[in-house]
């Protein structure tokens, strides 16, 4: 066949969403003769896949498209692809912006990135392709999967929440759920490639509307055999249900793990930012948790620097901190998105103040993540084996079913092994330890 060797690199900014469609988007090129390859250079298609739920994500990469240029100008054979949810918002712009960029994929069309790359190889043409950004959900999937141990699987794509700040439901559109058979066919299709853990993904777990429950779905494929553990996110707090919480309680390999972005700790800036519950009503559901599953580690998402963030709100989230204890958090800087609600919102916050409150949370976070580590050491945990850590090939990484990330010196363990380590070491955002108790002499750097 013409022109099986063909390159493609490709660029995955964003969430676990747009990782899933680039392999998605690698699957479909491969049908017409891409390979990966990691080198810039040696690539006959970049593609890049692209996130804006922040304007840092969207510097990125206008930065990244602006390095390209030369390259484009040595070899202009060279197809340069935009896709994902920057393409999705900008469009033609883009093309005004940087003209060596040949295509413009949107978030509801990547399933047809191979109709699009091969009629450019036809006809050297700049393809603009945003119009149907709720489209529909492909049935034919041909996941090129990176990793090889841990794997997502959408259930789900779209948001109807419409959070002030969030640029997420104009880029992905309606929600829409996949149909149970299909999600199961491709649970079944990573095991069988040898994935050990499958997470499930949408942006809000809890809303999914194929035909059962979340908490249904969750139950049949933690019974897939092969399915060593079994993730998922993210979950919204205000429909996250007792069916769901009995689910996970009652699993057998779905993992202790709930993140639950909370976004902030005040109900003013809470009702502003249109999340639909209360502290209070949050406090509740974290107790309830805990109470079914005694072992589950909490995570979070905030955002400072909201419009009209007070002193006052701010402490509000500082004490909400302190009564949740979340084992860790992802903090956000509030990045304006133009088209939002809260982009019009009176009294924004400056730049300084912003900082000012980011370090402000994330240091009372971090002492109490290194506190929740810290109450591990010198126990045993089960780990999932990843692999060797990207520093040192002596040193491997594993996760707990509490998704906490954990160093330990290599021995005879393979990525995708399910070992028990002894934790010896508790950092804020690691842990380290030994894979036999005896061997104490070991210290992970
Ligand atoms: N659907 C998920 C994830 C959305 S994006 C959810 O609802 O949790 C991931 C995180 O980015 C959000 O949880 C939020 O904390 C953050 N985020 C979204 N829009 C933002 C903005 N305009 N500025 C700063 N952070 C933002
Ligand atoms: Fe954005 Fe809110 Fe939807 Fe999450 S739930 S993607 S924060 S609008
Ligand atoms: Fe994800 Fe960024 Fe899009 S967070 S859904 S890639 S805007």
């Amino acid at each position: 066949m013409r022109g099986m060797d063909k390159k493609l690199k490709l660029l995955t900014y964003g969430c676990q969403m747009n990782v899933a469609d680039s392999e998605r988007m690698a699957g479909h090129l491969k049908q017409i003769g891409y390979s990966l390859t990691e080198d810039l250079a040696a690539a006959d298609l970049i593609l890049i896949n692209t996130c804006c739920v922040r304007g840092t994500a969207e510097d990125k990469v206008l930065g990244q498209i602006g390095r390209f240029k030369t390259l484009k100008r040595e070899k202009p054979s060279l197809i340069l692809g935009v896709a994902g949810c920057m393409a999705q918002k900008e469009g033609a712009n883009l093309i005004k912006r940087a003209p060596h960029v040949d295509f413009v994929l949107g978030t509801g069309q990547s399933c047809e990135v191979a109709r699009v790359v091969q009629s450019i190889e036809r006809e050297r043409k700049h393809i603009v392709d945003t119009s149907n950004v709720s489209g529909s959900i492909p049935t034919e999937v041909f996941p090129l999967r990176g990793g090889q141990v841990s794997t997502f699987v959408p259930i789900m794509y779209g948001c109807n929440n419409f959070c002030t700040y969030c640029i997420v439901p104009y880029v992905r559109g309606r929600e829409r759920s996949r149909q149970p058979e299909e999600i199961f066919a491709e649970v079944k299709q990573a095991v069988a490639e040898g994935f050990k853990e499958i997470t499930l993904l949408g942006q809000n777990v809890n809303s999914y509307s194929g035909g059962m429950t979340f908490a249904e779905l969750l139950t049949a494929v933690d019974k897939i055999a092969g399915v060593e553990r079994l993730r998922f996110m993210t979950s919204h707090p205000k429909d996250l249900s007792d069916e769901l919480i009995a689910s996970i309680a009652g699993g057998k390999n779905i993992c202790e793990h709930i993140h639950l972005p909370v976004q902030y700790g005040s109900d003013k800036i809470l009702k502003r930012m249109n999340r639909v519950y209360t502290v209070e009503k949050y406090l509740r559901l974290v107790e309830k948790i805990r109470a079914a599953i005694p072992a589950v580690s909490l995570t979070t998402d905030l955002i400072v620097g909201f419009p009209g963030e007070t002193e006052e709100d701010f402490a509000e989230t500082l004490d909400f901190l302190r009564a949740v204890q979340f084992d860790a958090a992802f903090t956000f800087i509030y990045s304006k998105r133009s088209g939002t609600p809260a982009a019009t919102f009176d009294n924004q916050i400056d730049e300084q103040t912003k900082h000012r409150r980011l370090d402000a949370l994330m240091n009372v976070q971090n002492a109490i993540s290194l506190e929740k580590n810290r109450a591990l050491l010198d126990s045993t945990v089960e780990i999932l084996v990843e692999g060797a850590s990207k520093t040192d090939d002596k040193i491997f990484t594993g996760r707990t079913r509490s998704n906490k990330l954990v160093l330990f010196a290599h021995e005879n363990e393979r990525a995708g092994d399910l070992i028990n380590v002894k934790i010896t070491q508790a950092q804020t955002w690691l842990l380290k330890g030994n894979t036999s108790g005896e061997n104490s002499g070991f210290v992970a750097p």
